[in-house]
């Protein structure tokens, strides 16, 4: 465009303050940074038509160049200083620009991944062993897949006691059940805890007391009160003159620790191979539906002679207790859980109502 302008001559003071004008009001209509770099281009650049007159002033005659050079001086001065001030404007619309373009409504809804809660069957074990471990004994564990051995021979179960049927075993490697078939390879899914009874007294020696929580096995359909993946809490104590009274003071202890402070136990004469006498244990619970009552809550019984004789302890000497109980049944009957589902399927909404501590708060 400046190439096609007509010449403008620096001694015509009229010509140069029109160009001035026109050049004002292109520069006050340049919208942005870079419309008005470009017209500074055609104002102030190489060909614009103020430059090309300014490079005609070394021809004109001497004394009319102060004139000359004194008409583009003023102008080049008002268009650089137009340029200038329309240039803080624009970058200041600019930044406004940018600041409202990238600032982050907080406000605005988004989807968060909900934070993961820990099951209630880890945390209760934990507290069950907590329970144990602060009155000074020590937890055992033992393994799932067990020997035959451990899980029922070394705890009086005769080779063809029908109490190997009485829980329904889940043998592994083409065995049977009662341990007969030819190619016997002597193990099972541990279907008690009790295994890690003679386990801790074999490794650990006597006085012993252990708490054994873990997972047991038993051929038993998933429905509302049964699981056949389940899991106990053992508790086995093998010391000198230790008598029925102190399981019954360790078990009213433990039912106080998990069920409040109105919490009481009662034996009632039952039978275990393992334990003589043995009881199976009731709870008296306040929040039974239908009224306070007795519920059934585990096993228990003094070691059986045989028991302490086959893990190397000598019965003269030394007498023992043991006792045994469900950590599902517990946490069923402690948190009104109805439905063994609502805990083996996994459903974080379940866990969560119990909160980080496994009591909901
Ligand atoms: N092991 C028994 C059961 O699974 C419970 C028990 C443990 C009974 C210890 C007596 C002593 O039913």
């Amino acid at each position: 465009m400046a190439g096609n302008a007509p010449d403008l001559d620096p001694l015509d003071e009229n010509a140069v303050n029109e160009l001035v004008a026109r050049a004002l009001v292109k520069i006050d209509q340049a919208t942005n940074l870079d419309s008005l770099k470009a017209v500074r281009n055609d104002l102030l650049g190489d060909s614009a038509p103020l430059v090309a007159a300014n490079r005609t002033i070394g021809s004109l005659e001497a004394k009319m160049r102060g004139v000359a050079g004194k008409n583009l001086g003023s102008a080049r001065a008002s268009l650089n200083e137009a340029l200038q001030s329309r240039q803080a404007v624009l970058e200041a619309e600019h930044e406004a620009q940018v600041l409202l373009e990238e600032s982050l409504d907080v406000t605005v809804p988004t989807q968060r991944v909900p934070a993961g809660s820990r099951h209630p069957l880890e945390t209760l074990m934990e507290e069950v062993g907590d329970f144990f471990t602060a009155m000074g004994w020590e937890i055992a564990e033992g393994p799932e897949i067990e020997h035959e051995w451990f899980n029922f021979d070394s705890l009086n179960f005769d080779i063809d006691h029908p109490a190997r049927q009485m829980q329904d075993t889940l043998y592994i490697d083409g065995t049977s059940v009662g341990g007969s078939s030819a190619d016997d390879g002597h193990l099972v899914l541990r279907t008690h805890t009790s295994p890690v009874q003679s386990r801790a007294l074999l490794s650990r020696g006597v006085p012993l007391y252990v708490a054994c929580p873990g997972k047991v096995f038993r051929s038993d359909a998933l429905d509302a009160t049964h699981t056949p993946v389940f899991h106990q809490v053992e508790g086995l104590a093998v010391d000198r003159g230790l008598t029925m009274a102190h399981l019954k003071g360790v078990l009213d202890h433990f039912a106080r620790a998990m069920f409040g402070p109105e919490a009481k136990t009662r034996l009632r004469p039952s039978f275990f191979p393992f334990t003589e006498p043995s009881a199976e244990m009731d709870l008296w619970f306040p929040q039974k539906k239908g009224g306070a009552g007795w519920i059934e809550w585990g096993g228990c019984g003094m070691v059986n002679p045989n028991v302490l004789r086959a893990n190397g302890v000598d019965p003269e000497v030394y007498s023992g207790f043991a006792f045994g109980m469900g950590i599902e049944r517990t946490l069923m009957l402690r948190h009104g859980i109805a439905d063994m589902h609502d805990i083996v399927e996994g459903d974080t909404r379940f866990s969560q109502q119990f909160g980080v501590n496994g009591r909901g708060h």
